[in-house]
Order: structure tokens, then sequence, then C-alpha cells
């Protein structure tokens, strides 16, 4: 097969949280349907790049099948190398062309897209949305990203530049640097804090030092962003229908003023999600498909829930706060800020989640926990349960708690022989950002973090780490390095879900 642009600058595969079974399977139940445990299911992606999206899934479910296709031969090959360093069995890369691809009859729980429907000629847009609805099984739920109007338009204004200024250019290297020193032109000629200077930095904010992205984005040929009704047209013409967005908040209509909130809030859901689109000059979308004529909605009720897992990294700034206090309590969460919490169901909820298992608790354990720390009365009020959902996905709109359809293994607590998964010693020498056991990527702030979790293979105990991350340490830096800094990163690596032993 021809080298593709993506051969010529390799466009670096990650794991996207949103874009896994676990998310899908997880929106799905929000939204009533029964979907497949992830553990269970069958999992396809189209533009797969060199798989960083399916092997962290296809580690975590050995029993759940994942398939990949990708017209870029070289991030087949770098996927399939990663996969043999793993020794999986349970995923598989193909190189092929999504408008022949055909995988054979058996259907699949969860297909996923992502950054490929924009950006691929229209024959393969439509053959995408396709396969979408010819292979998604009844209870399936489909991903598929697309840059969005009207925000589109918006981001046209530094691609119409950039692309005028590198026309006569082919070279990938020399075209970014062409297309970025068009920009500092325009930026250059433009006043202190006019609209055109807001306009290009907000659009060329996420391409800073990505220059593959860059070139694969906004430089492309093919870049054509559509409004969110028609693509929800195209996929009802395959028998598919709008299930939700794959970040649970990006459907919220909370931050609004109440009277923009009621009048969107009684639209019917495809209208209000299209105005949403044009309130926020939306540019990119996650959108989630179901086969058509399925129930779904976001009327979420306990049965709902009950199958789900939660757990949060919100902290109580007081460590005796009680959810009788009579004043509000404040938390905080390590990357989201900080949470107040006014009312004694919504103080219990957050304490309750702040104390619980961050590999996951469900809604029973929840709420008989809330109903303990508020107190017999208030446990008995009908009013609790309601207010607990409410509480919960609020939390969950605002990224205050996790959702998951599934429960995760991991430690908690630093082990006397600390161990990393494989997985994530591999992503660590390469720089790219780890994919933890929680199913949430991090990236390693530091190379000295880096050197330690590539040592962190469960043979060397605790007191031998120090020295052997010395030895791995260029002298210059070694001067950091103590007891107490070694304990403070392993701690730190045990709270963000990346020892495994
Ligand atoms: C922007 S990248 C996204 C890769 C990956 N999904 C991610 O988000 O990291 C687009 C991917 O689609 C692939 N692609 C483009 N056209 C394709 C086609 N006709 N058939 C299969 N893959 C295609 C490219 O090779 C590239 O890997």
């Amino acid at each position: 097969m021809q080298a593709t642009a993506y051969d010529q600058v390799r466009y670096p595969g990650k794991f996207y949280p949103q874009a896994s079974a676990d998310r899908l399977a997880t929106l799905g139940r929000l939204c009533g349907l029964q979907t497949i445990l992830p553990a269970q299911c069958r999992l396809l992606e189209l533009g797969c790049g060199d798989g960083g999206n399916l092997i962290p899934q296809a580690l975590a479910f050995p029993q759940a099948r994942f398939v990949g296709v990708d017209l870029a031969a070289s991030a087949i090959e770098d996927g399939r190398r990663m996969i043999a360093a793993l020794g999986l069995a349970n995923v598989e890369l193909q190189v092929a062309d999504i408008a022949g691809f055909d995988p054979g009859p058996q259907p699949f729980d969860y297909i996923v897209a992502h950054g490929v429907l924009s950006w691929v000629p229209e024959a393969v847009r439509r053959a995408l949305i396709a396969l979408c609805g010819r292979l998604l099984s009844p209870r399936g739920v489909a991903y598929v990203s697309y840059s969005a109007l009207p925000g589109g338009y918006l981001r046209n204004v530094p691609r119409d530049l950039m692309r005028f200024h590198t026309r006569a250019i082919t070279e990938p290297q020399s075209r970014v640097r062409a297309a970025r020193a068009a920009v500092d032109f325009m930026l250059a000629a433009v006043p202190g804090n006019g609209f055109a200077r807001e306009l290009i930095e907000r659009e060329m904010a996420g391409f800073e030092g990505k220059d593959y992205f860059l070139l694969h984005d906004l430089l492309a040929d093919e870049n054509d962003p559509l409004y969110f009704l028609d693509f929800i047209d195209a996929a009802t013409e395959r028998g598919l229908q709008f299930l939700a967005e794959a970040e649970f908040g990006a459907m919220s209509t909370a931050a609004y003023p109440a009277a923009v909130r009621q009048q969107l809030d009684a639209m019917p859901r495809l209208a209000r999600e299209q105005y949403i689109d044009f309130l926020q000059l939306r540019r990119f979308r996650q959108t989630l498909l179901c086969r058509s004529g399925q129930a779904v909605d976001l009327a979420v009720t306990v049965e709902r829930l009950a199958e789900l897992q939660f757990s949060s990294g919100l902290r109580p700034l007081r460590p005796d706060a009680d959810a009788r206090d009579a004043a509000a309590l404040e938390f905080r969460h390590p990357y989201q800020g900080s949470f107040r919490a006014e009312e004694p169901a919504a103080k219990a909820l957050a304490l309750v989640l702040a104390g619980g298992d961050r590999g996951g608790m469900d809604f029973a354990a929840l709420e008989s926990g809330v109903a303990q720390s508020l107190g017999p009365a208030a446990a008995a009020d009908g009013g609790l349960r309601p207010a607990l959902v409410q509480g919960l996905l609020s939390l969950y709109a605002r990224d205050f708690v996790e959702i998951h359809a599934a429960r995760w293994d991991f430690c908690a607590t630093v082990s006397d022989r600390p161990c990393a998964s494989l997985h994530a010693r591999l992503l660590a020498e390469r720089g790219a950002p780890v994919v933890n056991a929680r199913h949430g990527t991090f990236l390693l702030p530091s190379a000295g973090l880096r050197r330690l979790v590539m040592l962190l293979d469960g043979t060397r105990h605790v007191d031998e780490l120090l020295d052997a991350w010395a030895a791995v340490t260029p002298p210059a830096e070694r001067e950091g390095l103590s007891p107490a800094s070694l304990q403070r990163r392993l701690q730190l690596l045990a709270e963000n879900a990346l020892l495994v032993g």
C-alpha cells in the first residue's frame, strides 16, 4: 500500500478515555441502554493509528476482543510491535481503507472513530457512517468525533491564511515553519487586544509544540466541519440515532442563565444540542450513536446507576468535616479545582466519595454511606435518593466524580516492591502519556519521574530503589534525590493508579 501523509509525519497514538468501551458502556447505561460490559465486548476502531487507544483496553479486558484498522502501514507496524511486546492475543491491527473495509458479518458492541470523519474525503466519510450502521450490535454504541460548526468557521480563519501562505510548499517541516510564520505575521499586524488577535490566539492554542497536529488538522487538504444535525441526519439514514455526547458535561445547561436554561431544557433533545453548539460556538464534537428504535433519554434513574461504579478525587479541606455541619463544606479536586457543598445531601455525598475506594463503589454503598452520615431522620426522608442521583450527575458533569461500567484493580498504597505495568513502563520510556489502571491518562511531569517508573518492574525492594534511581539519573540532577523525594513520587504514582503491585 502507498505511503500516506500519516506515514510521512506520524500522529502519535494515545488512549482516549472518552472513546473507550468503558465510557461508551457507562454513557449508554446512563441513557437507558443495556450496554455490554467492557470485559465481554467486541470493539472496532476505524482509523486507529498505532493502536494507542486499543492496547490499554485489550490489556485491561483479556476476554474482550479488539480490532483496529488504519491506512497508515507504519502506524500499524508500530502498534503490532507494542502488542507483541505485551504478549496480547485479543487485539488485531489491520492495514485497510475504511472505504473498502469488510470485517465480516459479526457485529461489534462498540465502534470508535476518533479524529477521522472530518479529515477524510466524502466517500470515506460516507463509508465510515455506513460501517457503523452495518456493524453495530443491537445494544451497541458508536463513537464518532468530528470538527463541528459553527466553531469550525472561526478555525477556518487561521487555516485559510496558513494554507494560502504555504500553497507552494510540499515538504512537511517547511510547511509547518512557514504556516507558523504566517500566524506570527498576522499577530504582529493586529493591535494589542483586538478581535483578530483574540480569535487567532484562541484557535491556535491547542497547536503549540504539536507540529504533527498542525499538519494533519489545520493544514490538511481535508478538514470539513459539519453541523451536529447534519451528522445526525447522515447517521439516521444508516439506522442509527443520537445517544449522548461522550463527555457528559458537554450536554449540561447548568452554566447558562436561568432563562436560557429553561428554554434549552424545554426543547426536544436534538434541537437543544444544536442550539448549545450555536451558543458555545462549538468546534468539536464526540458524539455517541446507538441503533434507531432503542428507547434512550437522559432521565437517569437509580436503576440505571445500580450497575455502575463511582469514585472521586475530591478531598475535604477540613479533615474533621461533618455532613451535619451548618456551614457549607469546601472540597478540593487534584485536577478540577474546588467544590463547595451547601446542602446536607451534597455534603454527605462528597464526604462519602472522598472516603471511598478509588477503584469504585456502587450506588448501594454510596447511599448507605450518605444515610449513615446524615443520621436516621434525614435518611428516612424520601427525597434523599433523587437528591443523590442529581448530586452525582452534577458532580459527573463537572468531572468531580468518575463513573465507570468497569471496576478497576490497582494498588492504592505503595508496596514493598512497587510495580508499574509493563505498558506504563514502555510508554514512560517513550516519554508518552501513560495510561493508569483506572483508564485515565497521566502525563509524567518530569524526566526524573519517567526514569523512576521505568525501574518499577516489581523486582526491587523500596530500600533498593533510591540507588537504582540515582544510577540512571544524570549526575547534575542527582542532588534532588532523597528518601523523602522518592516516597513522595511513589505516593503520587499510587494516588494516580499507576501502581499495579
Ligand atoms: C488524526 S489521525 C487519528 C488517529 C487516532 N484515531 C487518534 O485519534 O489518535 C487520523 C487517522 O485516520 C487514518 N485514516 C485516514 N484515512 C483513512 C482511511 N481511508 N482508511 C483508514 N484509515 C484512515 C490515518 O492514517 C490516521 O491514522
